[in-house]
């Protein structure tokens, strides 16, 4: 099997959650949601690397969670940058040039189940990228700056985008680098691997992997926990 890094982008300021500590540091379950996340990564057979990218004022923090974690996985922890893309970035100078794959994933989504991970790792091996999503169950609309509405896509081709988000890793470096290069940000990392032709697949995963976004994901997180 294809070796694993992941990086795990927590270094947002958490605009909309509005809550004082960031939202990977809040605690649930007397566990922060981000040891929660790693938790599900260990789960993996063949993660070879974790790297948590966070504010300097969390290192210490970040690096106490990894004593008494395995010892055939590496851990590290680099500085975030401005937007995710760019705390990914300097995530990506680190891979471990023996991880075949490197998987995306936030610190927020904690209820990740490790098998829709390894699903999306035996897709990428294949095709180059793979990132887990669900149909889109709202209808979109597309507006103008005005709020009218211009167009109302077919539904029924449209996903919702989750992570983590899979690829081989020198597609991935290839495509961050052409991105900075090129002044691109994009909102997920896969639009930057489709964007130079990269061929990423979607996997089905489910509605539980919820992005702690808002105060009510935060509520719907600890209900879930508590049911655990
Ligand atoms: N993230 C990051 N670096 C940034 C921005 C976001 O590492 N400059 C991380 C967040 O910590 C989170 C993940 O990317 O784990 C998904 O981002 P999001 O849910 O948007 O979190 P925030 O950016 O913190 O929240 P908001 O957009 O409401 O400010
Ligand atoms: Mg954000």
């Amino acid at each position: 099997m294809s070796k694993l890094s992941v990086i795990i982008p927590a270094a947002g300021s958490g605009v909309r959650m509005g809550s004082d500590i960031p939202k990977p540091f809040l605690k649930v379950g007397g566990r922060s949601i981000l040891e929660h996340t790693i938790a599900k990564f260990l789960e993996v057979p063949d993660l070879v690397q974790v790297i948590i990218a966070t504010s300097e004022d969390h290192f210490l923090e970040v690096k106490a969670m990894f004593e008494g974690a395995p010892k055939n996985v590496e851990f590290k922890v680099v500085e975030g940058g401005k937007e995710r893309q760019f705390s990914i970035y300097n995530a990506l100078k680190e891979v471990l040039i023996q991880a075949d794959l490197v998987a995306v994933h936030d610190a927020v989504r904690p209820f990740i189940r490790p098998e829709l991970i390894v699903e999306c790792c035996q897709v990428a091996a294949k095709y180059g990228g793979a990132v887990l999503g669900v149909p889109a169950k709202d209808t979109i609309k597309e507006v103008k700056g005005d709020n009218m509405i211009s167009n109302t896509p077919d539904r029924s081709g449209l996903w919702q985008a989750q992570t983590p988000q899979v690829f081989q890793r020198e597609l991935l470096v290839k495509a961050y680098e052409l991105a900075l290069k090129e002044n691109i940000v994009g909102t997920d990392d896969a639009s930057l691997v489709e964007r130079i032709g990269g061929e990423v697949q979607m996997v089905e995963g489910d509605r539980e992997n919820l992005k702690i976004t808002y105060p009510i994901d935060f509520k719907i997180a600890k209900l879930i926990f508590e049911a655990e």
